[in-house]
């Protein structure tokens, strides 16, 4: 059998006959590319997906319960200085990376081209969010005197388009040999009935997998491997989006030394009980993101003795994990979560669709699935005002405007 035939089998098998009837029309060579594509998913993953669909939400029927962080201002000033200088010694010894990842669409954005590569207009001249990025890992270069390993995480859909940009950039003069880009992986889509899209490329429509999707791509290109050769301990991962993100957070990475887990993450406490964020909590024991849609109004808006949301710490993309951790990670399979999305897809003649109303399912891994497969993690409470600064959508709450002033404001008081 040549591998258009066997393609058409393993199609027939799980009962995939409108691709079947779209690859009716193509030519040799677009049968042959289709069928490549085809033969090198995994369909029994796929069905199983779909088989879930119809089943409850990742989170329904586990007990959750609040957990609490450690407030900077709360630790006296010695254990603070020792935490501190602890985290400090991993980064001057060389032990310490970063990854950004930056594969996702952006699409509450509106901005066509990879979010990175947006321009905020911020004073005293305005900069790309990957150049703000960069300029905090530089301003932690000079301080420290190291040069931190940086590791980009980008799609198949924008990673051609963001290293284009690096070298017109000069990679806003970052030394080239400590920056690594690495494509995140894809899931395919499927439509309410299970059956898969076929995109203007007359290939099988994918989209990224979700920020998930990290630690099984950073092991499939040699990232971990390279971070081994490197003697890195700890890797800070973090969004492309928050202008105010603070990768190098030496009491951060001294709590997780200082408290021996694998995991460590910065929260924010939520603006409000109406806030779009996901929380920190406790799910059936283990330590977990409860999502904002998941919540129910009477949690949302419980508080503590301090007037504190008692399910307020926001997760924030500002996460620290061990080397080691990363490792075992990568061999998970983390949750899928379900989108119901608008895609374009070729009907059966071949004819391009352009659907009014969502479709079809998009299955993505969060980053903060992760946690719940380490017994502990360090909660560490930062401040809005000092550590985020999300640019989320095109205009209100989360958009370049709000990031523009917290922006500002962080720096007419501050000095790193
Ligand atoms: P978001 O979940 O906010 O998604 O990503 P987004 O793509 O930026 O925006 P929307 O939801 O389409 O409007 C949080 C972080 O995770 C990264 C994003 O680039 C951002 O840094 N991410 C998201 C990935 O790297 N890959 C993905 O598949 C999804």
């Amino acid at each position: 059998m040549n591998n258009v035939e066997k393609a058409m089998e393993k199609l027939k098998k799980y009962n995939q006959d409108s691709v079947l009837k779209v690859m009716a029309k193509f030519t040799e060579e677009e049968k042959e590319k289709i069928s490549n594509q085809i033969l090198e998913m995994n369909f029994e993953n796929l069905k199983n997906l779909f088989d879930t669909l119809s089943k409850e939400e990742i989170n329904a029927g586990k007990k959750i319960e609040p957990i609490s962080a450690l407030k900077k201002n709360k630790l006296e000033p010695e254990k603070l200085e020792e935490i501190n200088k602890k985290g400090e010694n991993i980064v001057t010894s060389g032990k310490f990376a970063v990854a950004t990842m930056s594969g996702g669409q952006g699409t509450r954005l509106g901005y066509s081209k990879p979010k990175g590569t947006f321009k905020i207009e911020v004073s005293p001249k305005p900069k790309y969010l990957f150049e703000i990025v960069c300029d905090t890992l530089k301003r932690a270069n000079e301080k420290y005197g190291v040069i931190i390993p940086w590791y980009i995480m980008t799609s198949e859909e924008n990673n051609d388009e963001i290293i284009k940009f690096f070298k017109e950039n000069n990679y806003f003069d970052y030394p080239k040999k400590d920056v690594m880009f690495f494509k995140q992986g894809q899931m395919p889509l499927i439509d309410e009935n299970g059956k898969l899209l076929i995109g203007e490329n007359k290939l099988i429509k994918e989209a990224s997998d979700g920020n998930g999707g990290i630690f099984k791509s950073m092991e499939i290109n040699g990232c971990l491997e390279d971070m081994e050769k490197r003697g890195i301990k700890w890797v800070f991962i973090g969004s492309i989006d928050n202008v105010l993100l603070k990768m190098v957070d030496t009491t951060l990475i001294g709590l997780a030394e200082e408290r021996k887990v694998d995991i460590a993450t910065k929260s924010v406490l939520k603006n409000g009980p109406k806030e779009r964020v996901g929380v920190i909590c406790k799910k059936d024991g283990k330590v977990g993101v409860i999502e904002y849609s998941e919540i129910r109004p009477k949690m949302a808006e419980a508080v503590d003795e301090d007037g504190d949301l008692i399910y307020g710490e926001s997760h924030i993309m500002c996460n620290l994990f061990s080397v080691n951790i990363l490792k075992k990670l990568a061999k998970v399979v983390l949750p899928y979560h379900k989108a119901f999305k608008k895609n374009n897809y070729l009907d059966e003649n071949a004819n391009l669709i352009k659907p009014e109303e969502p479709n079809s399912y998009k299955f993505e891994t969060f980053i903060f699935d992760s946690f719940n497969y380490v017994d502990d993690i360090a909660i560490l409470r930062g401040k809005r005002e000092e550590d985020f600064a999300p640019v989320k959508n095109k205009e209100g709450a989360d958009s370049p405007e709000t990031a523009i002033k917290l922006y500002n404001d962080y720096w007419k008081n501050n000095k790193e």
